[in-house]
């Protein structure tokens, strides 16, 4: 499958396995496949050295410019089992394709994404046994690139690493697709225009744990951010895009230049529309939502990315008032969205939008 490529392939000694977690209990991010990829960047050779390895530790100057200065991006994408062990990635080029943008943004070089998922399909192919094949949990792929040039300036880096670690994965949150607890703050922001928002850059997540943290010990299970600038419309929750049920209307707030272009946000918009659901990309105040949770014409809120899939929200808490929505329950929305989603994702139903690769 590799024999084509620029990519060495050293497969891990069989007696160094890794023993499998079992499937019942993966957590999310705690285990990982036996094989990465790996390969380098300089200025003058661009990138080399392809190759998949064991997965283990590759070293790095004390100095390397993400250590310091935090030039760092990665991505989220799966890859799941179907019937007759068929093996499916979903939608992988868009999340290499916004790699690019996050490179871009960040001085970064570009990938080769025809080259790079060629690597991703040998990867995933050469560690099919990891993928987990009970309902929910899927094998999440974790492409990164990171600064490695020793140097203290601040510049753009010189040398980068780009790698991809897998990891067998169950639901993202403790509650599974049962519906979580959002915390809104106006006390923290996470990201402005113009800023590094709308890319998946290691800081933005950083910048966001001490306000998730708080929204923990109070009980709850995500925070969800408001506009920087007037801590009024609503932006998205620390892990995901966030959608609202109004009047049977879906509202997402619009890609402004602060939210993440979310490869699921986009799946969830097109699959709503194609049940001739009407979808607003439109601002919305977090004064509407609540107006809306209390005139009871908001029939349901659910969070949406890789990790998290759908992520049903059964409560707000804004300004230390709670807002119960659905009675607390998943919404039919959601629900439907979800087993859509798993169905298109596990080659279960038909596939009219071309998001699954067949690898093998
Ligand atoms: C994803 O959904 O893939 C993400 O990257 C969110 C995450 C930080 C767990």
């Amino acid at each position: 499958m590799w024999q084509d490529l620029d990519l060495t392939v050293n497969k891990i000694a069989p007696d160094k396995r890794t023993e499998k977690p079992p499937q019942d209990a993966l957590g999310f991010g705690d285990h990982f496949t036996d094989h990465m990829f790996l390969m380098k960047w300089d200025r003058d050779n661009g990138w080399h050295d392809a190759e998949i390895c064991p997965y283990g530790d590759f070293s790095m100057d004390p100095a390397a410019m993400v250590l310091h200065y935090g030039q760092a991006i990665f991505e989220g994408l799966k890859a799941y089992k179907g019937e007759n062990e068929q093996i499916f990635m979903f939608r992988p080029e868009d999340n290499l394709e916004r790699m690019n943008t996050s490179a871009l943004r960040m001085c970064m070089p570009r990938i080769p994404v025809d080259k790079v998922l060629k690597g991703l399909k040998a990867l995933v192919y050469l560690d099919r046994d990891w993928i987990p094949t009970v309902d929910g949990a899927t094998l999440y792929i974790r492409p990164t690139m990171i600064a490695v040039e020793p140097a203290l300036g601040v510049r753009p880096a010189g040398q980068y690493y780009f790698y991809v670690i897998m990891s067998p994965v169950g639901a993202y949150y403790a509650e599974g697709f049962s519906p979580t607890k959002i915390w809104v703050t106006d006390k923290y922001v996470r990201a402005v225009k113009g800023g590094v928002g709308h890319v998946k850059t290691a800081g933005n997540y950083a910048a966001s744990i001490m306000a998730a943290e708080e929204a923990h010990k109070a009980g709850y299970t995500q925070v969800l951010w408001l506009d920087a600038c007037e801590r009024k419309y609503v932006e998205e929750v620390g892990t995901s895009n966030i959608f609202f049920r109004i009047n049977d209307e879906l509202i997402t707030p619009p890609l402004g230049g602060s939210i993440l272009g979310g490869i699921t946000r986009d799946s969830v918009i097109e699959l709503a529309r194609s049940w001739d659901i009407k979808v607003n990309e439109k601002q919305i105040s977090i004064d509407e939502v609540i107006a809306a949770c209390e005139d009871g014409s908001l029939q349901e809120v659910f969070g949406t990315g890789t990790a998290a899939v759908i992520s049903p929200v059964g409560e707000l808490c804004y300004q230390e008032k709670k807002h119960i929505i659905a009675e607390g329950n998943t919404g039919e929305l959601s629900k439907r969205l979800f087993e859509e989603l798993q169905a298109i994702q596990n080659g279960k139903v038909a596939d009219p939008f071309k998001w699954i690769l067949r690898i093998g």
